[in-house]
């Protein structure tokens, strides 16, 4: 792997930077200075410093988070809003992380952030039917018929027909769990419009095996415990 790549890929400068540090002489490798930015070294073997500090390459980085609202599921946003990835430290932000997945801008909770794209990809995929827990509050109560509606895949708006989709209602019936086994546009807000009914908040306490962690504020995150990360590449 080249030099200022793998500088880049530990999450501590941009090509740029890592390329001004080796003319400072600011970077060794196995002890010695690095000659140039383009030379090979092995990512598994060599020792790489960067401005005094030992790196540590990790090639993969899964991150979750509980995103609050009105922070964009996004790697950048032409119109400036915050996105998830503006809530991670800099040294994340250099790694090129992106969110796998979406959720709304009002959506809150768990929200996976990787640069692992082949696992992301095969996630996301729609022939996949990953599992997708949401907490949702609606306008009013839902009925059993309308539960059953969902269970047999509903139809939207505009002739799609949803997958079934499991709903498990509060006692209070304006509120519980659904479970989705896809992903479209809007999806949970839609089915419910499909039901005249319409969601006042919505929040994913789940995606595949993995849980939204309670002890994460809003905005707050963390990375996935190795168990995590082995039921995802199991999935
Ligand atoms: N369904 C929605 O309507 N919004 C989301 O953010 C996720 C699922």
């Amino acid at each position: 792997m080249r030099l200022d790549k793998f500088i880049v890929a530990c999450g501590v400068a941009s090509r740029k930077e890592a390329a001004q540090a080796v003319r400072r002489k600011a970077v060794t490798v196995n002890g010695v200075l690095a000659r140039s930015a383009d030379m090979h070294i092995d990512e598994n073997s060599d020792k790489i410093t960067y401005c005094g500090e030992e790196l540590e390459y990790v090639k993969y980085v899964w991150v979750m988070m509980n995103k609050p609202q009105g922070v964009i599921s996004a790697t950048e946003d032409a119109r400036g809003q915050k996105t998830v990835i503006d809530l991670l430290p800099e040294r994340l932000q250099k790694m090129g992380l992106f969110p796998c997945g979406r959720l709304d801008g009002d959506t809150t909770g768990l929200m996976l952030i990787t640069n692992e794209g082949e696992l992301a990809h095969r996630l996301l995929s729609p022939k996949r039917h990953v599992d997708k827990i949401y907490r949702f509050t609606s306008a009013r109560r839902i009925t059993e018929a309308e539960i059953a509606l969902a269970e047999n895949g509903l139809t939207l708006g505009d002739g799609y027909e949803c997958l079934p989709a499991h709903i498990e209602a509060d006692a209070e019936g304006c509120g519980g769990l659904i479970t989705l086994r896809e992903g479209k546009y809007h999806q949970i807000k839609r089915m419910f419009g499909a039901m005249d009914n319409r969601i006042t908040a919505l929040m994913r306490v789940k995606f595949a095996e993995i849980e939204l962690d309670t002890a994460l504020e809003p905005g707050e995150w963390r990375f996935l415990t190795d168990v995590e990360l082995e039921c995802l590449r199991k999935h």
